[in-house]
């Protein structure tokens, strides 16, 4: 539930969503499809599917749902891929008129949750440096943020769930604070 007591749900992808996840990627602000997908433009049919079903390789795309009419509408989505080394791609956005609630850090705290179930060795993601929001809610995860050499104007972000497989990034290892305070996030509870 969300404050004022909208029920939320938090769902796999399935089969249909694509429909339903172009409406609320096109409901999105161009500053907030600009912070998710690097463009403010019309995001590719490809991207669209991405979110829409489960990625191969033990990916996961989850989408965060509120009723509406008979059925429901989409408010977020939460997404990783895994690459060769094990790694959980991840990237998350939440409506603009839902964000700043929670929500974001909630989305984060299960995929993280996922990836350390499914014992993979950690999550990395591409932040826009202008993305002070991001930077912030994924420090409070403990992640590191390194500017990436190559483009300084994406933060390479990075936290490492087993060690035995190895850093999720090379040289970008560092033990978070404490996991504490990432467990417990849900707007009910503050
Ligand atoms: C980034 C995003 C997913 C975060 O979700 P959210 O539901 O808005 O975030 P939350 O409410 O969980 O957390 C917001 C936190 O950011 C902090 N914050 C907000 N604006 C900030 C800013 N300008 N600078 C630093 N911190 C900021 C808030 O203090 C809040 O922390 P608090 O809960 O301790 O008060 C969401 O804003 C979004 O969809 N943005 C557009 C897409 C995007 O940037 N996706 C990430 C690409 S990888």
């Amino acid at each position: 539930m969300l404050r004022g007591g909208m029920p939320l749900t938090l769902r796999p992808a399935r089969d249909g969503d694509a429909p339903g996840v172009r409406a609320f990627v096109e409901g999105l602000s161009r500053e907030s499809r600009y912070l998710r997908f690097l463009s403010g433009g019309r995001v590719t049919d490809e991207t669209i599917h991405s979110l829409a079903a489960q990625p191969v390789r033990g990916g996961v795309a989850l989408l965060l749902t509120v009723p509406a009419g008979d059925g429901e509408a989409i408010v977020g989505s939460a997404q990783y891929v895994v690459d060769a080394g094990h790694v959980a791609e991840f990237a998350v956005v939440v409506s603009d008129d839902l964000q700043g609630q929670g929500l974001g850090r909630r989305l984060i705290q299960r995929l993280r949750q996922l990836a350390g179930e499914a014992g993979l060795a950690g999550m990395r993601g591409d932040v826009l440096s202008e993305n002070r929001r991001m930077l912030a809610i994924v420090r409070d995860f403990g992640f590191a943020t390194r500017r990436n050499p190559s483009d300084a104007t994406v933060y390479d972000v990075s936290l490492t769930l087993r060690a035995e497989h190895g850093a999720a990034s090379p040289g970008a290892f560092r033990l978070g604070r404490s996991d504490a305070r990432a467990i417990h996030v849900w707007p009910m509870d503050r």
